[in-house]
């Protein structure tokens, strides 16, 4: 028998991750719309978003399974989104920058997440739950190695683009 705390923690832990994941989604529809600079960045974006949509219906469905209200969820993701509001640049001047690095930190807090819940799974006694969150974590890992390889490259994209304009 799983103890009540660790269903517990499994289950706020789930609902925090769908508040993440909905946040993520916002942030990157608002970045994907600015990014038309840089066509690779947006296309990649473009790709994770569609990835976010079902990592937000993989954490619908094992919620679900447990027996968890949406509601809930959407009071999660409101609270969540007030604390990295921030992270949402505008794309003037160097914010290119501001928003890889942003992305960078919010892959990792995602990695970190689903790690977490994976730690969880046998604890709350829940090993369906594992495949799907393995997946997410999987494309969140994919993303962060993109992010962090594109910090140089859109480095010097942005200067160029800086030079060209002075020139
Ligand atoms: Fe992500």
């Amino acid at each position: 028998m799983p103890s009540q705390a660790a269903r517990d923690l499994f289950i706020t832990g789930l609902r925090n991750a769908h508040a993440m994941e909905s946040q993520a989604q916002e942030l990157m529809e608002r970045q994907v719309e600015r990014m038309t600079d840089y066509p690779n960045v947006q296309a990649r974006l473009r790709e994770h978003l569609e990835e976010t949509k079902q990592q937000l219906l993989r954490l619908e469905r094992i919620l679900e399974a447990l027996g968890s209200s949406p509601s809930a969820l959407k009071d999660m993701a409101l609270s969540f989104g007030a604390n990295i509001a921030a992270l949402g640049h505008a794309m003037a001047g160097d914010e290119v920058l501001k928003n890889t690095f942003a992305n960078n930190a919010f892959e990792h807090y995602e990695i970190a997440a689903y790690k977490s819940l994976l730690a969880l799974c046998p604890q709350a006694n829940a090993p369906s739950a594992e495949a799907p969150l393995r997946t997410s974590l999987r494309e969140e890992e994919q993303m962060a190695a993109w992010v962090d390889a594109n910090v140089e490259p859109v480095t010097l994209a942005y200067l160029a683009r800086e030079e060209r304009a002075a020139a």
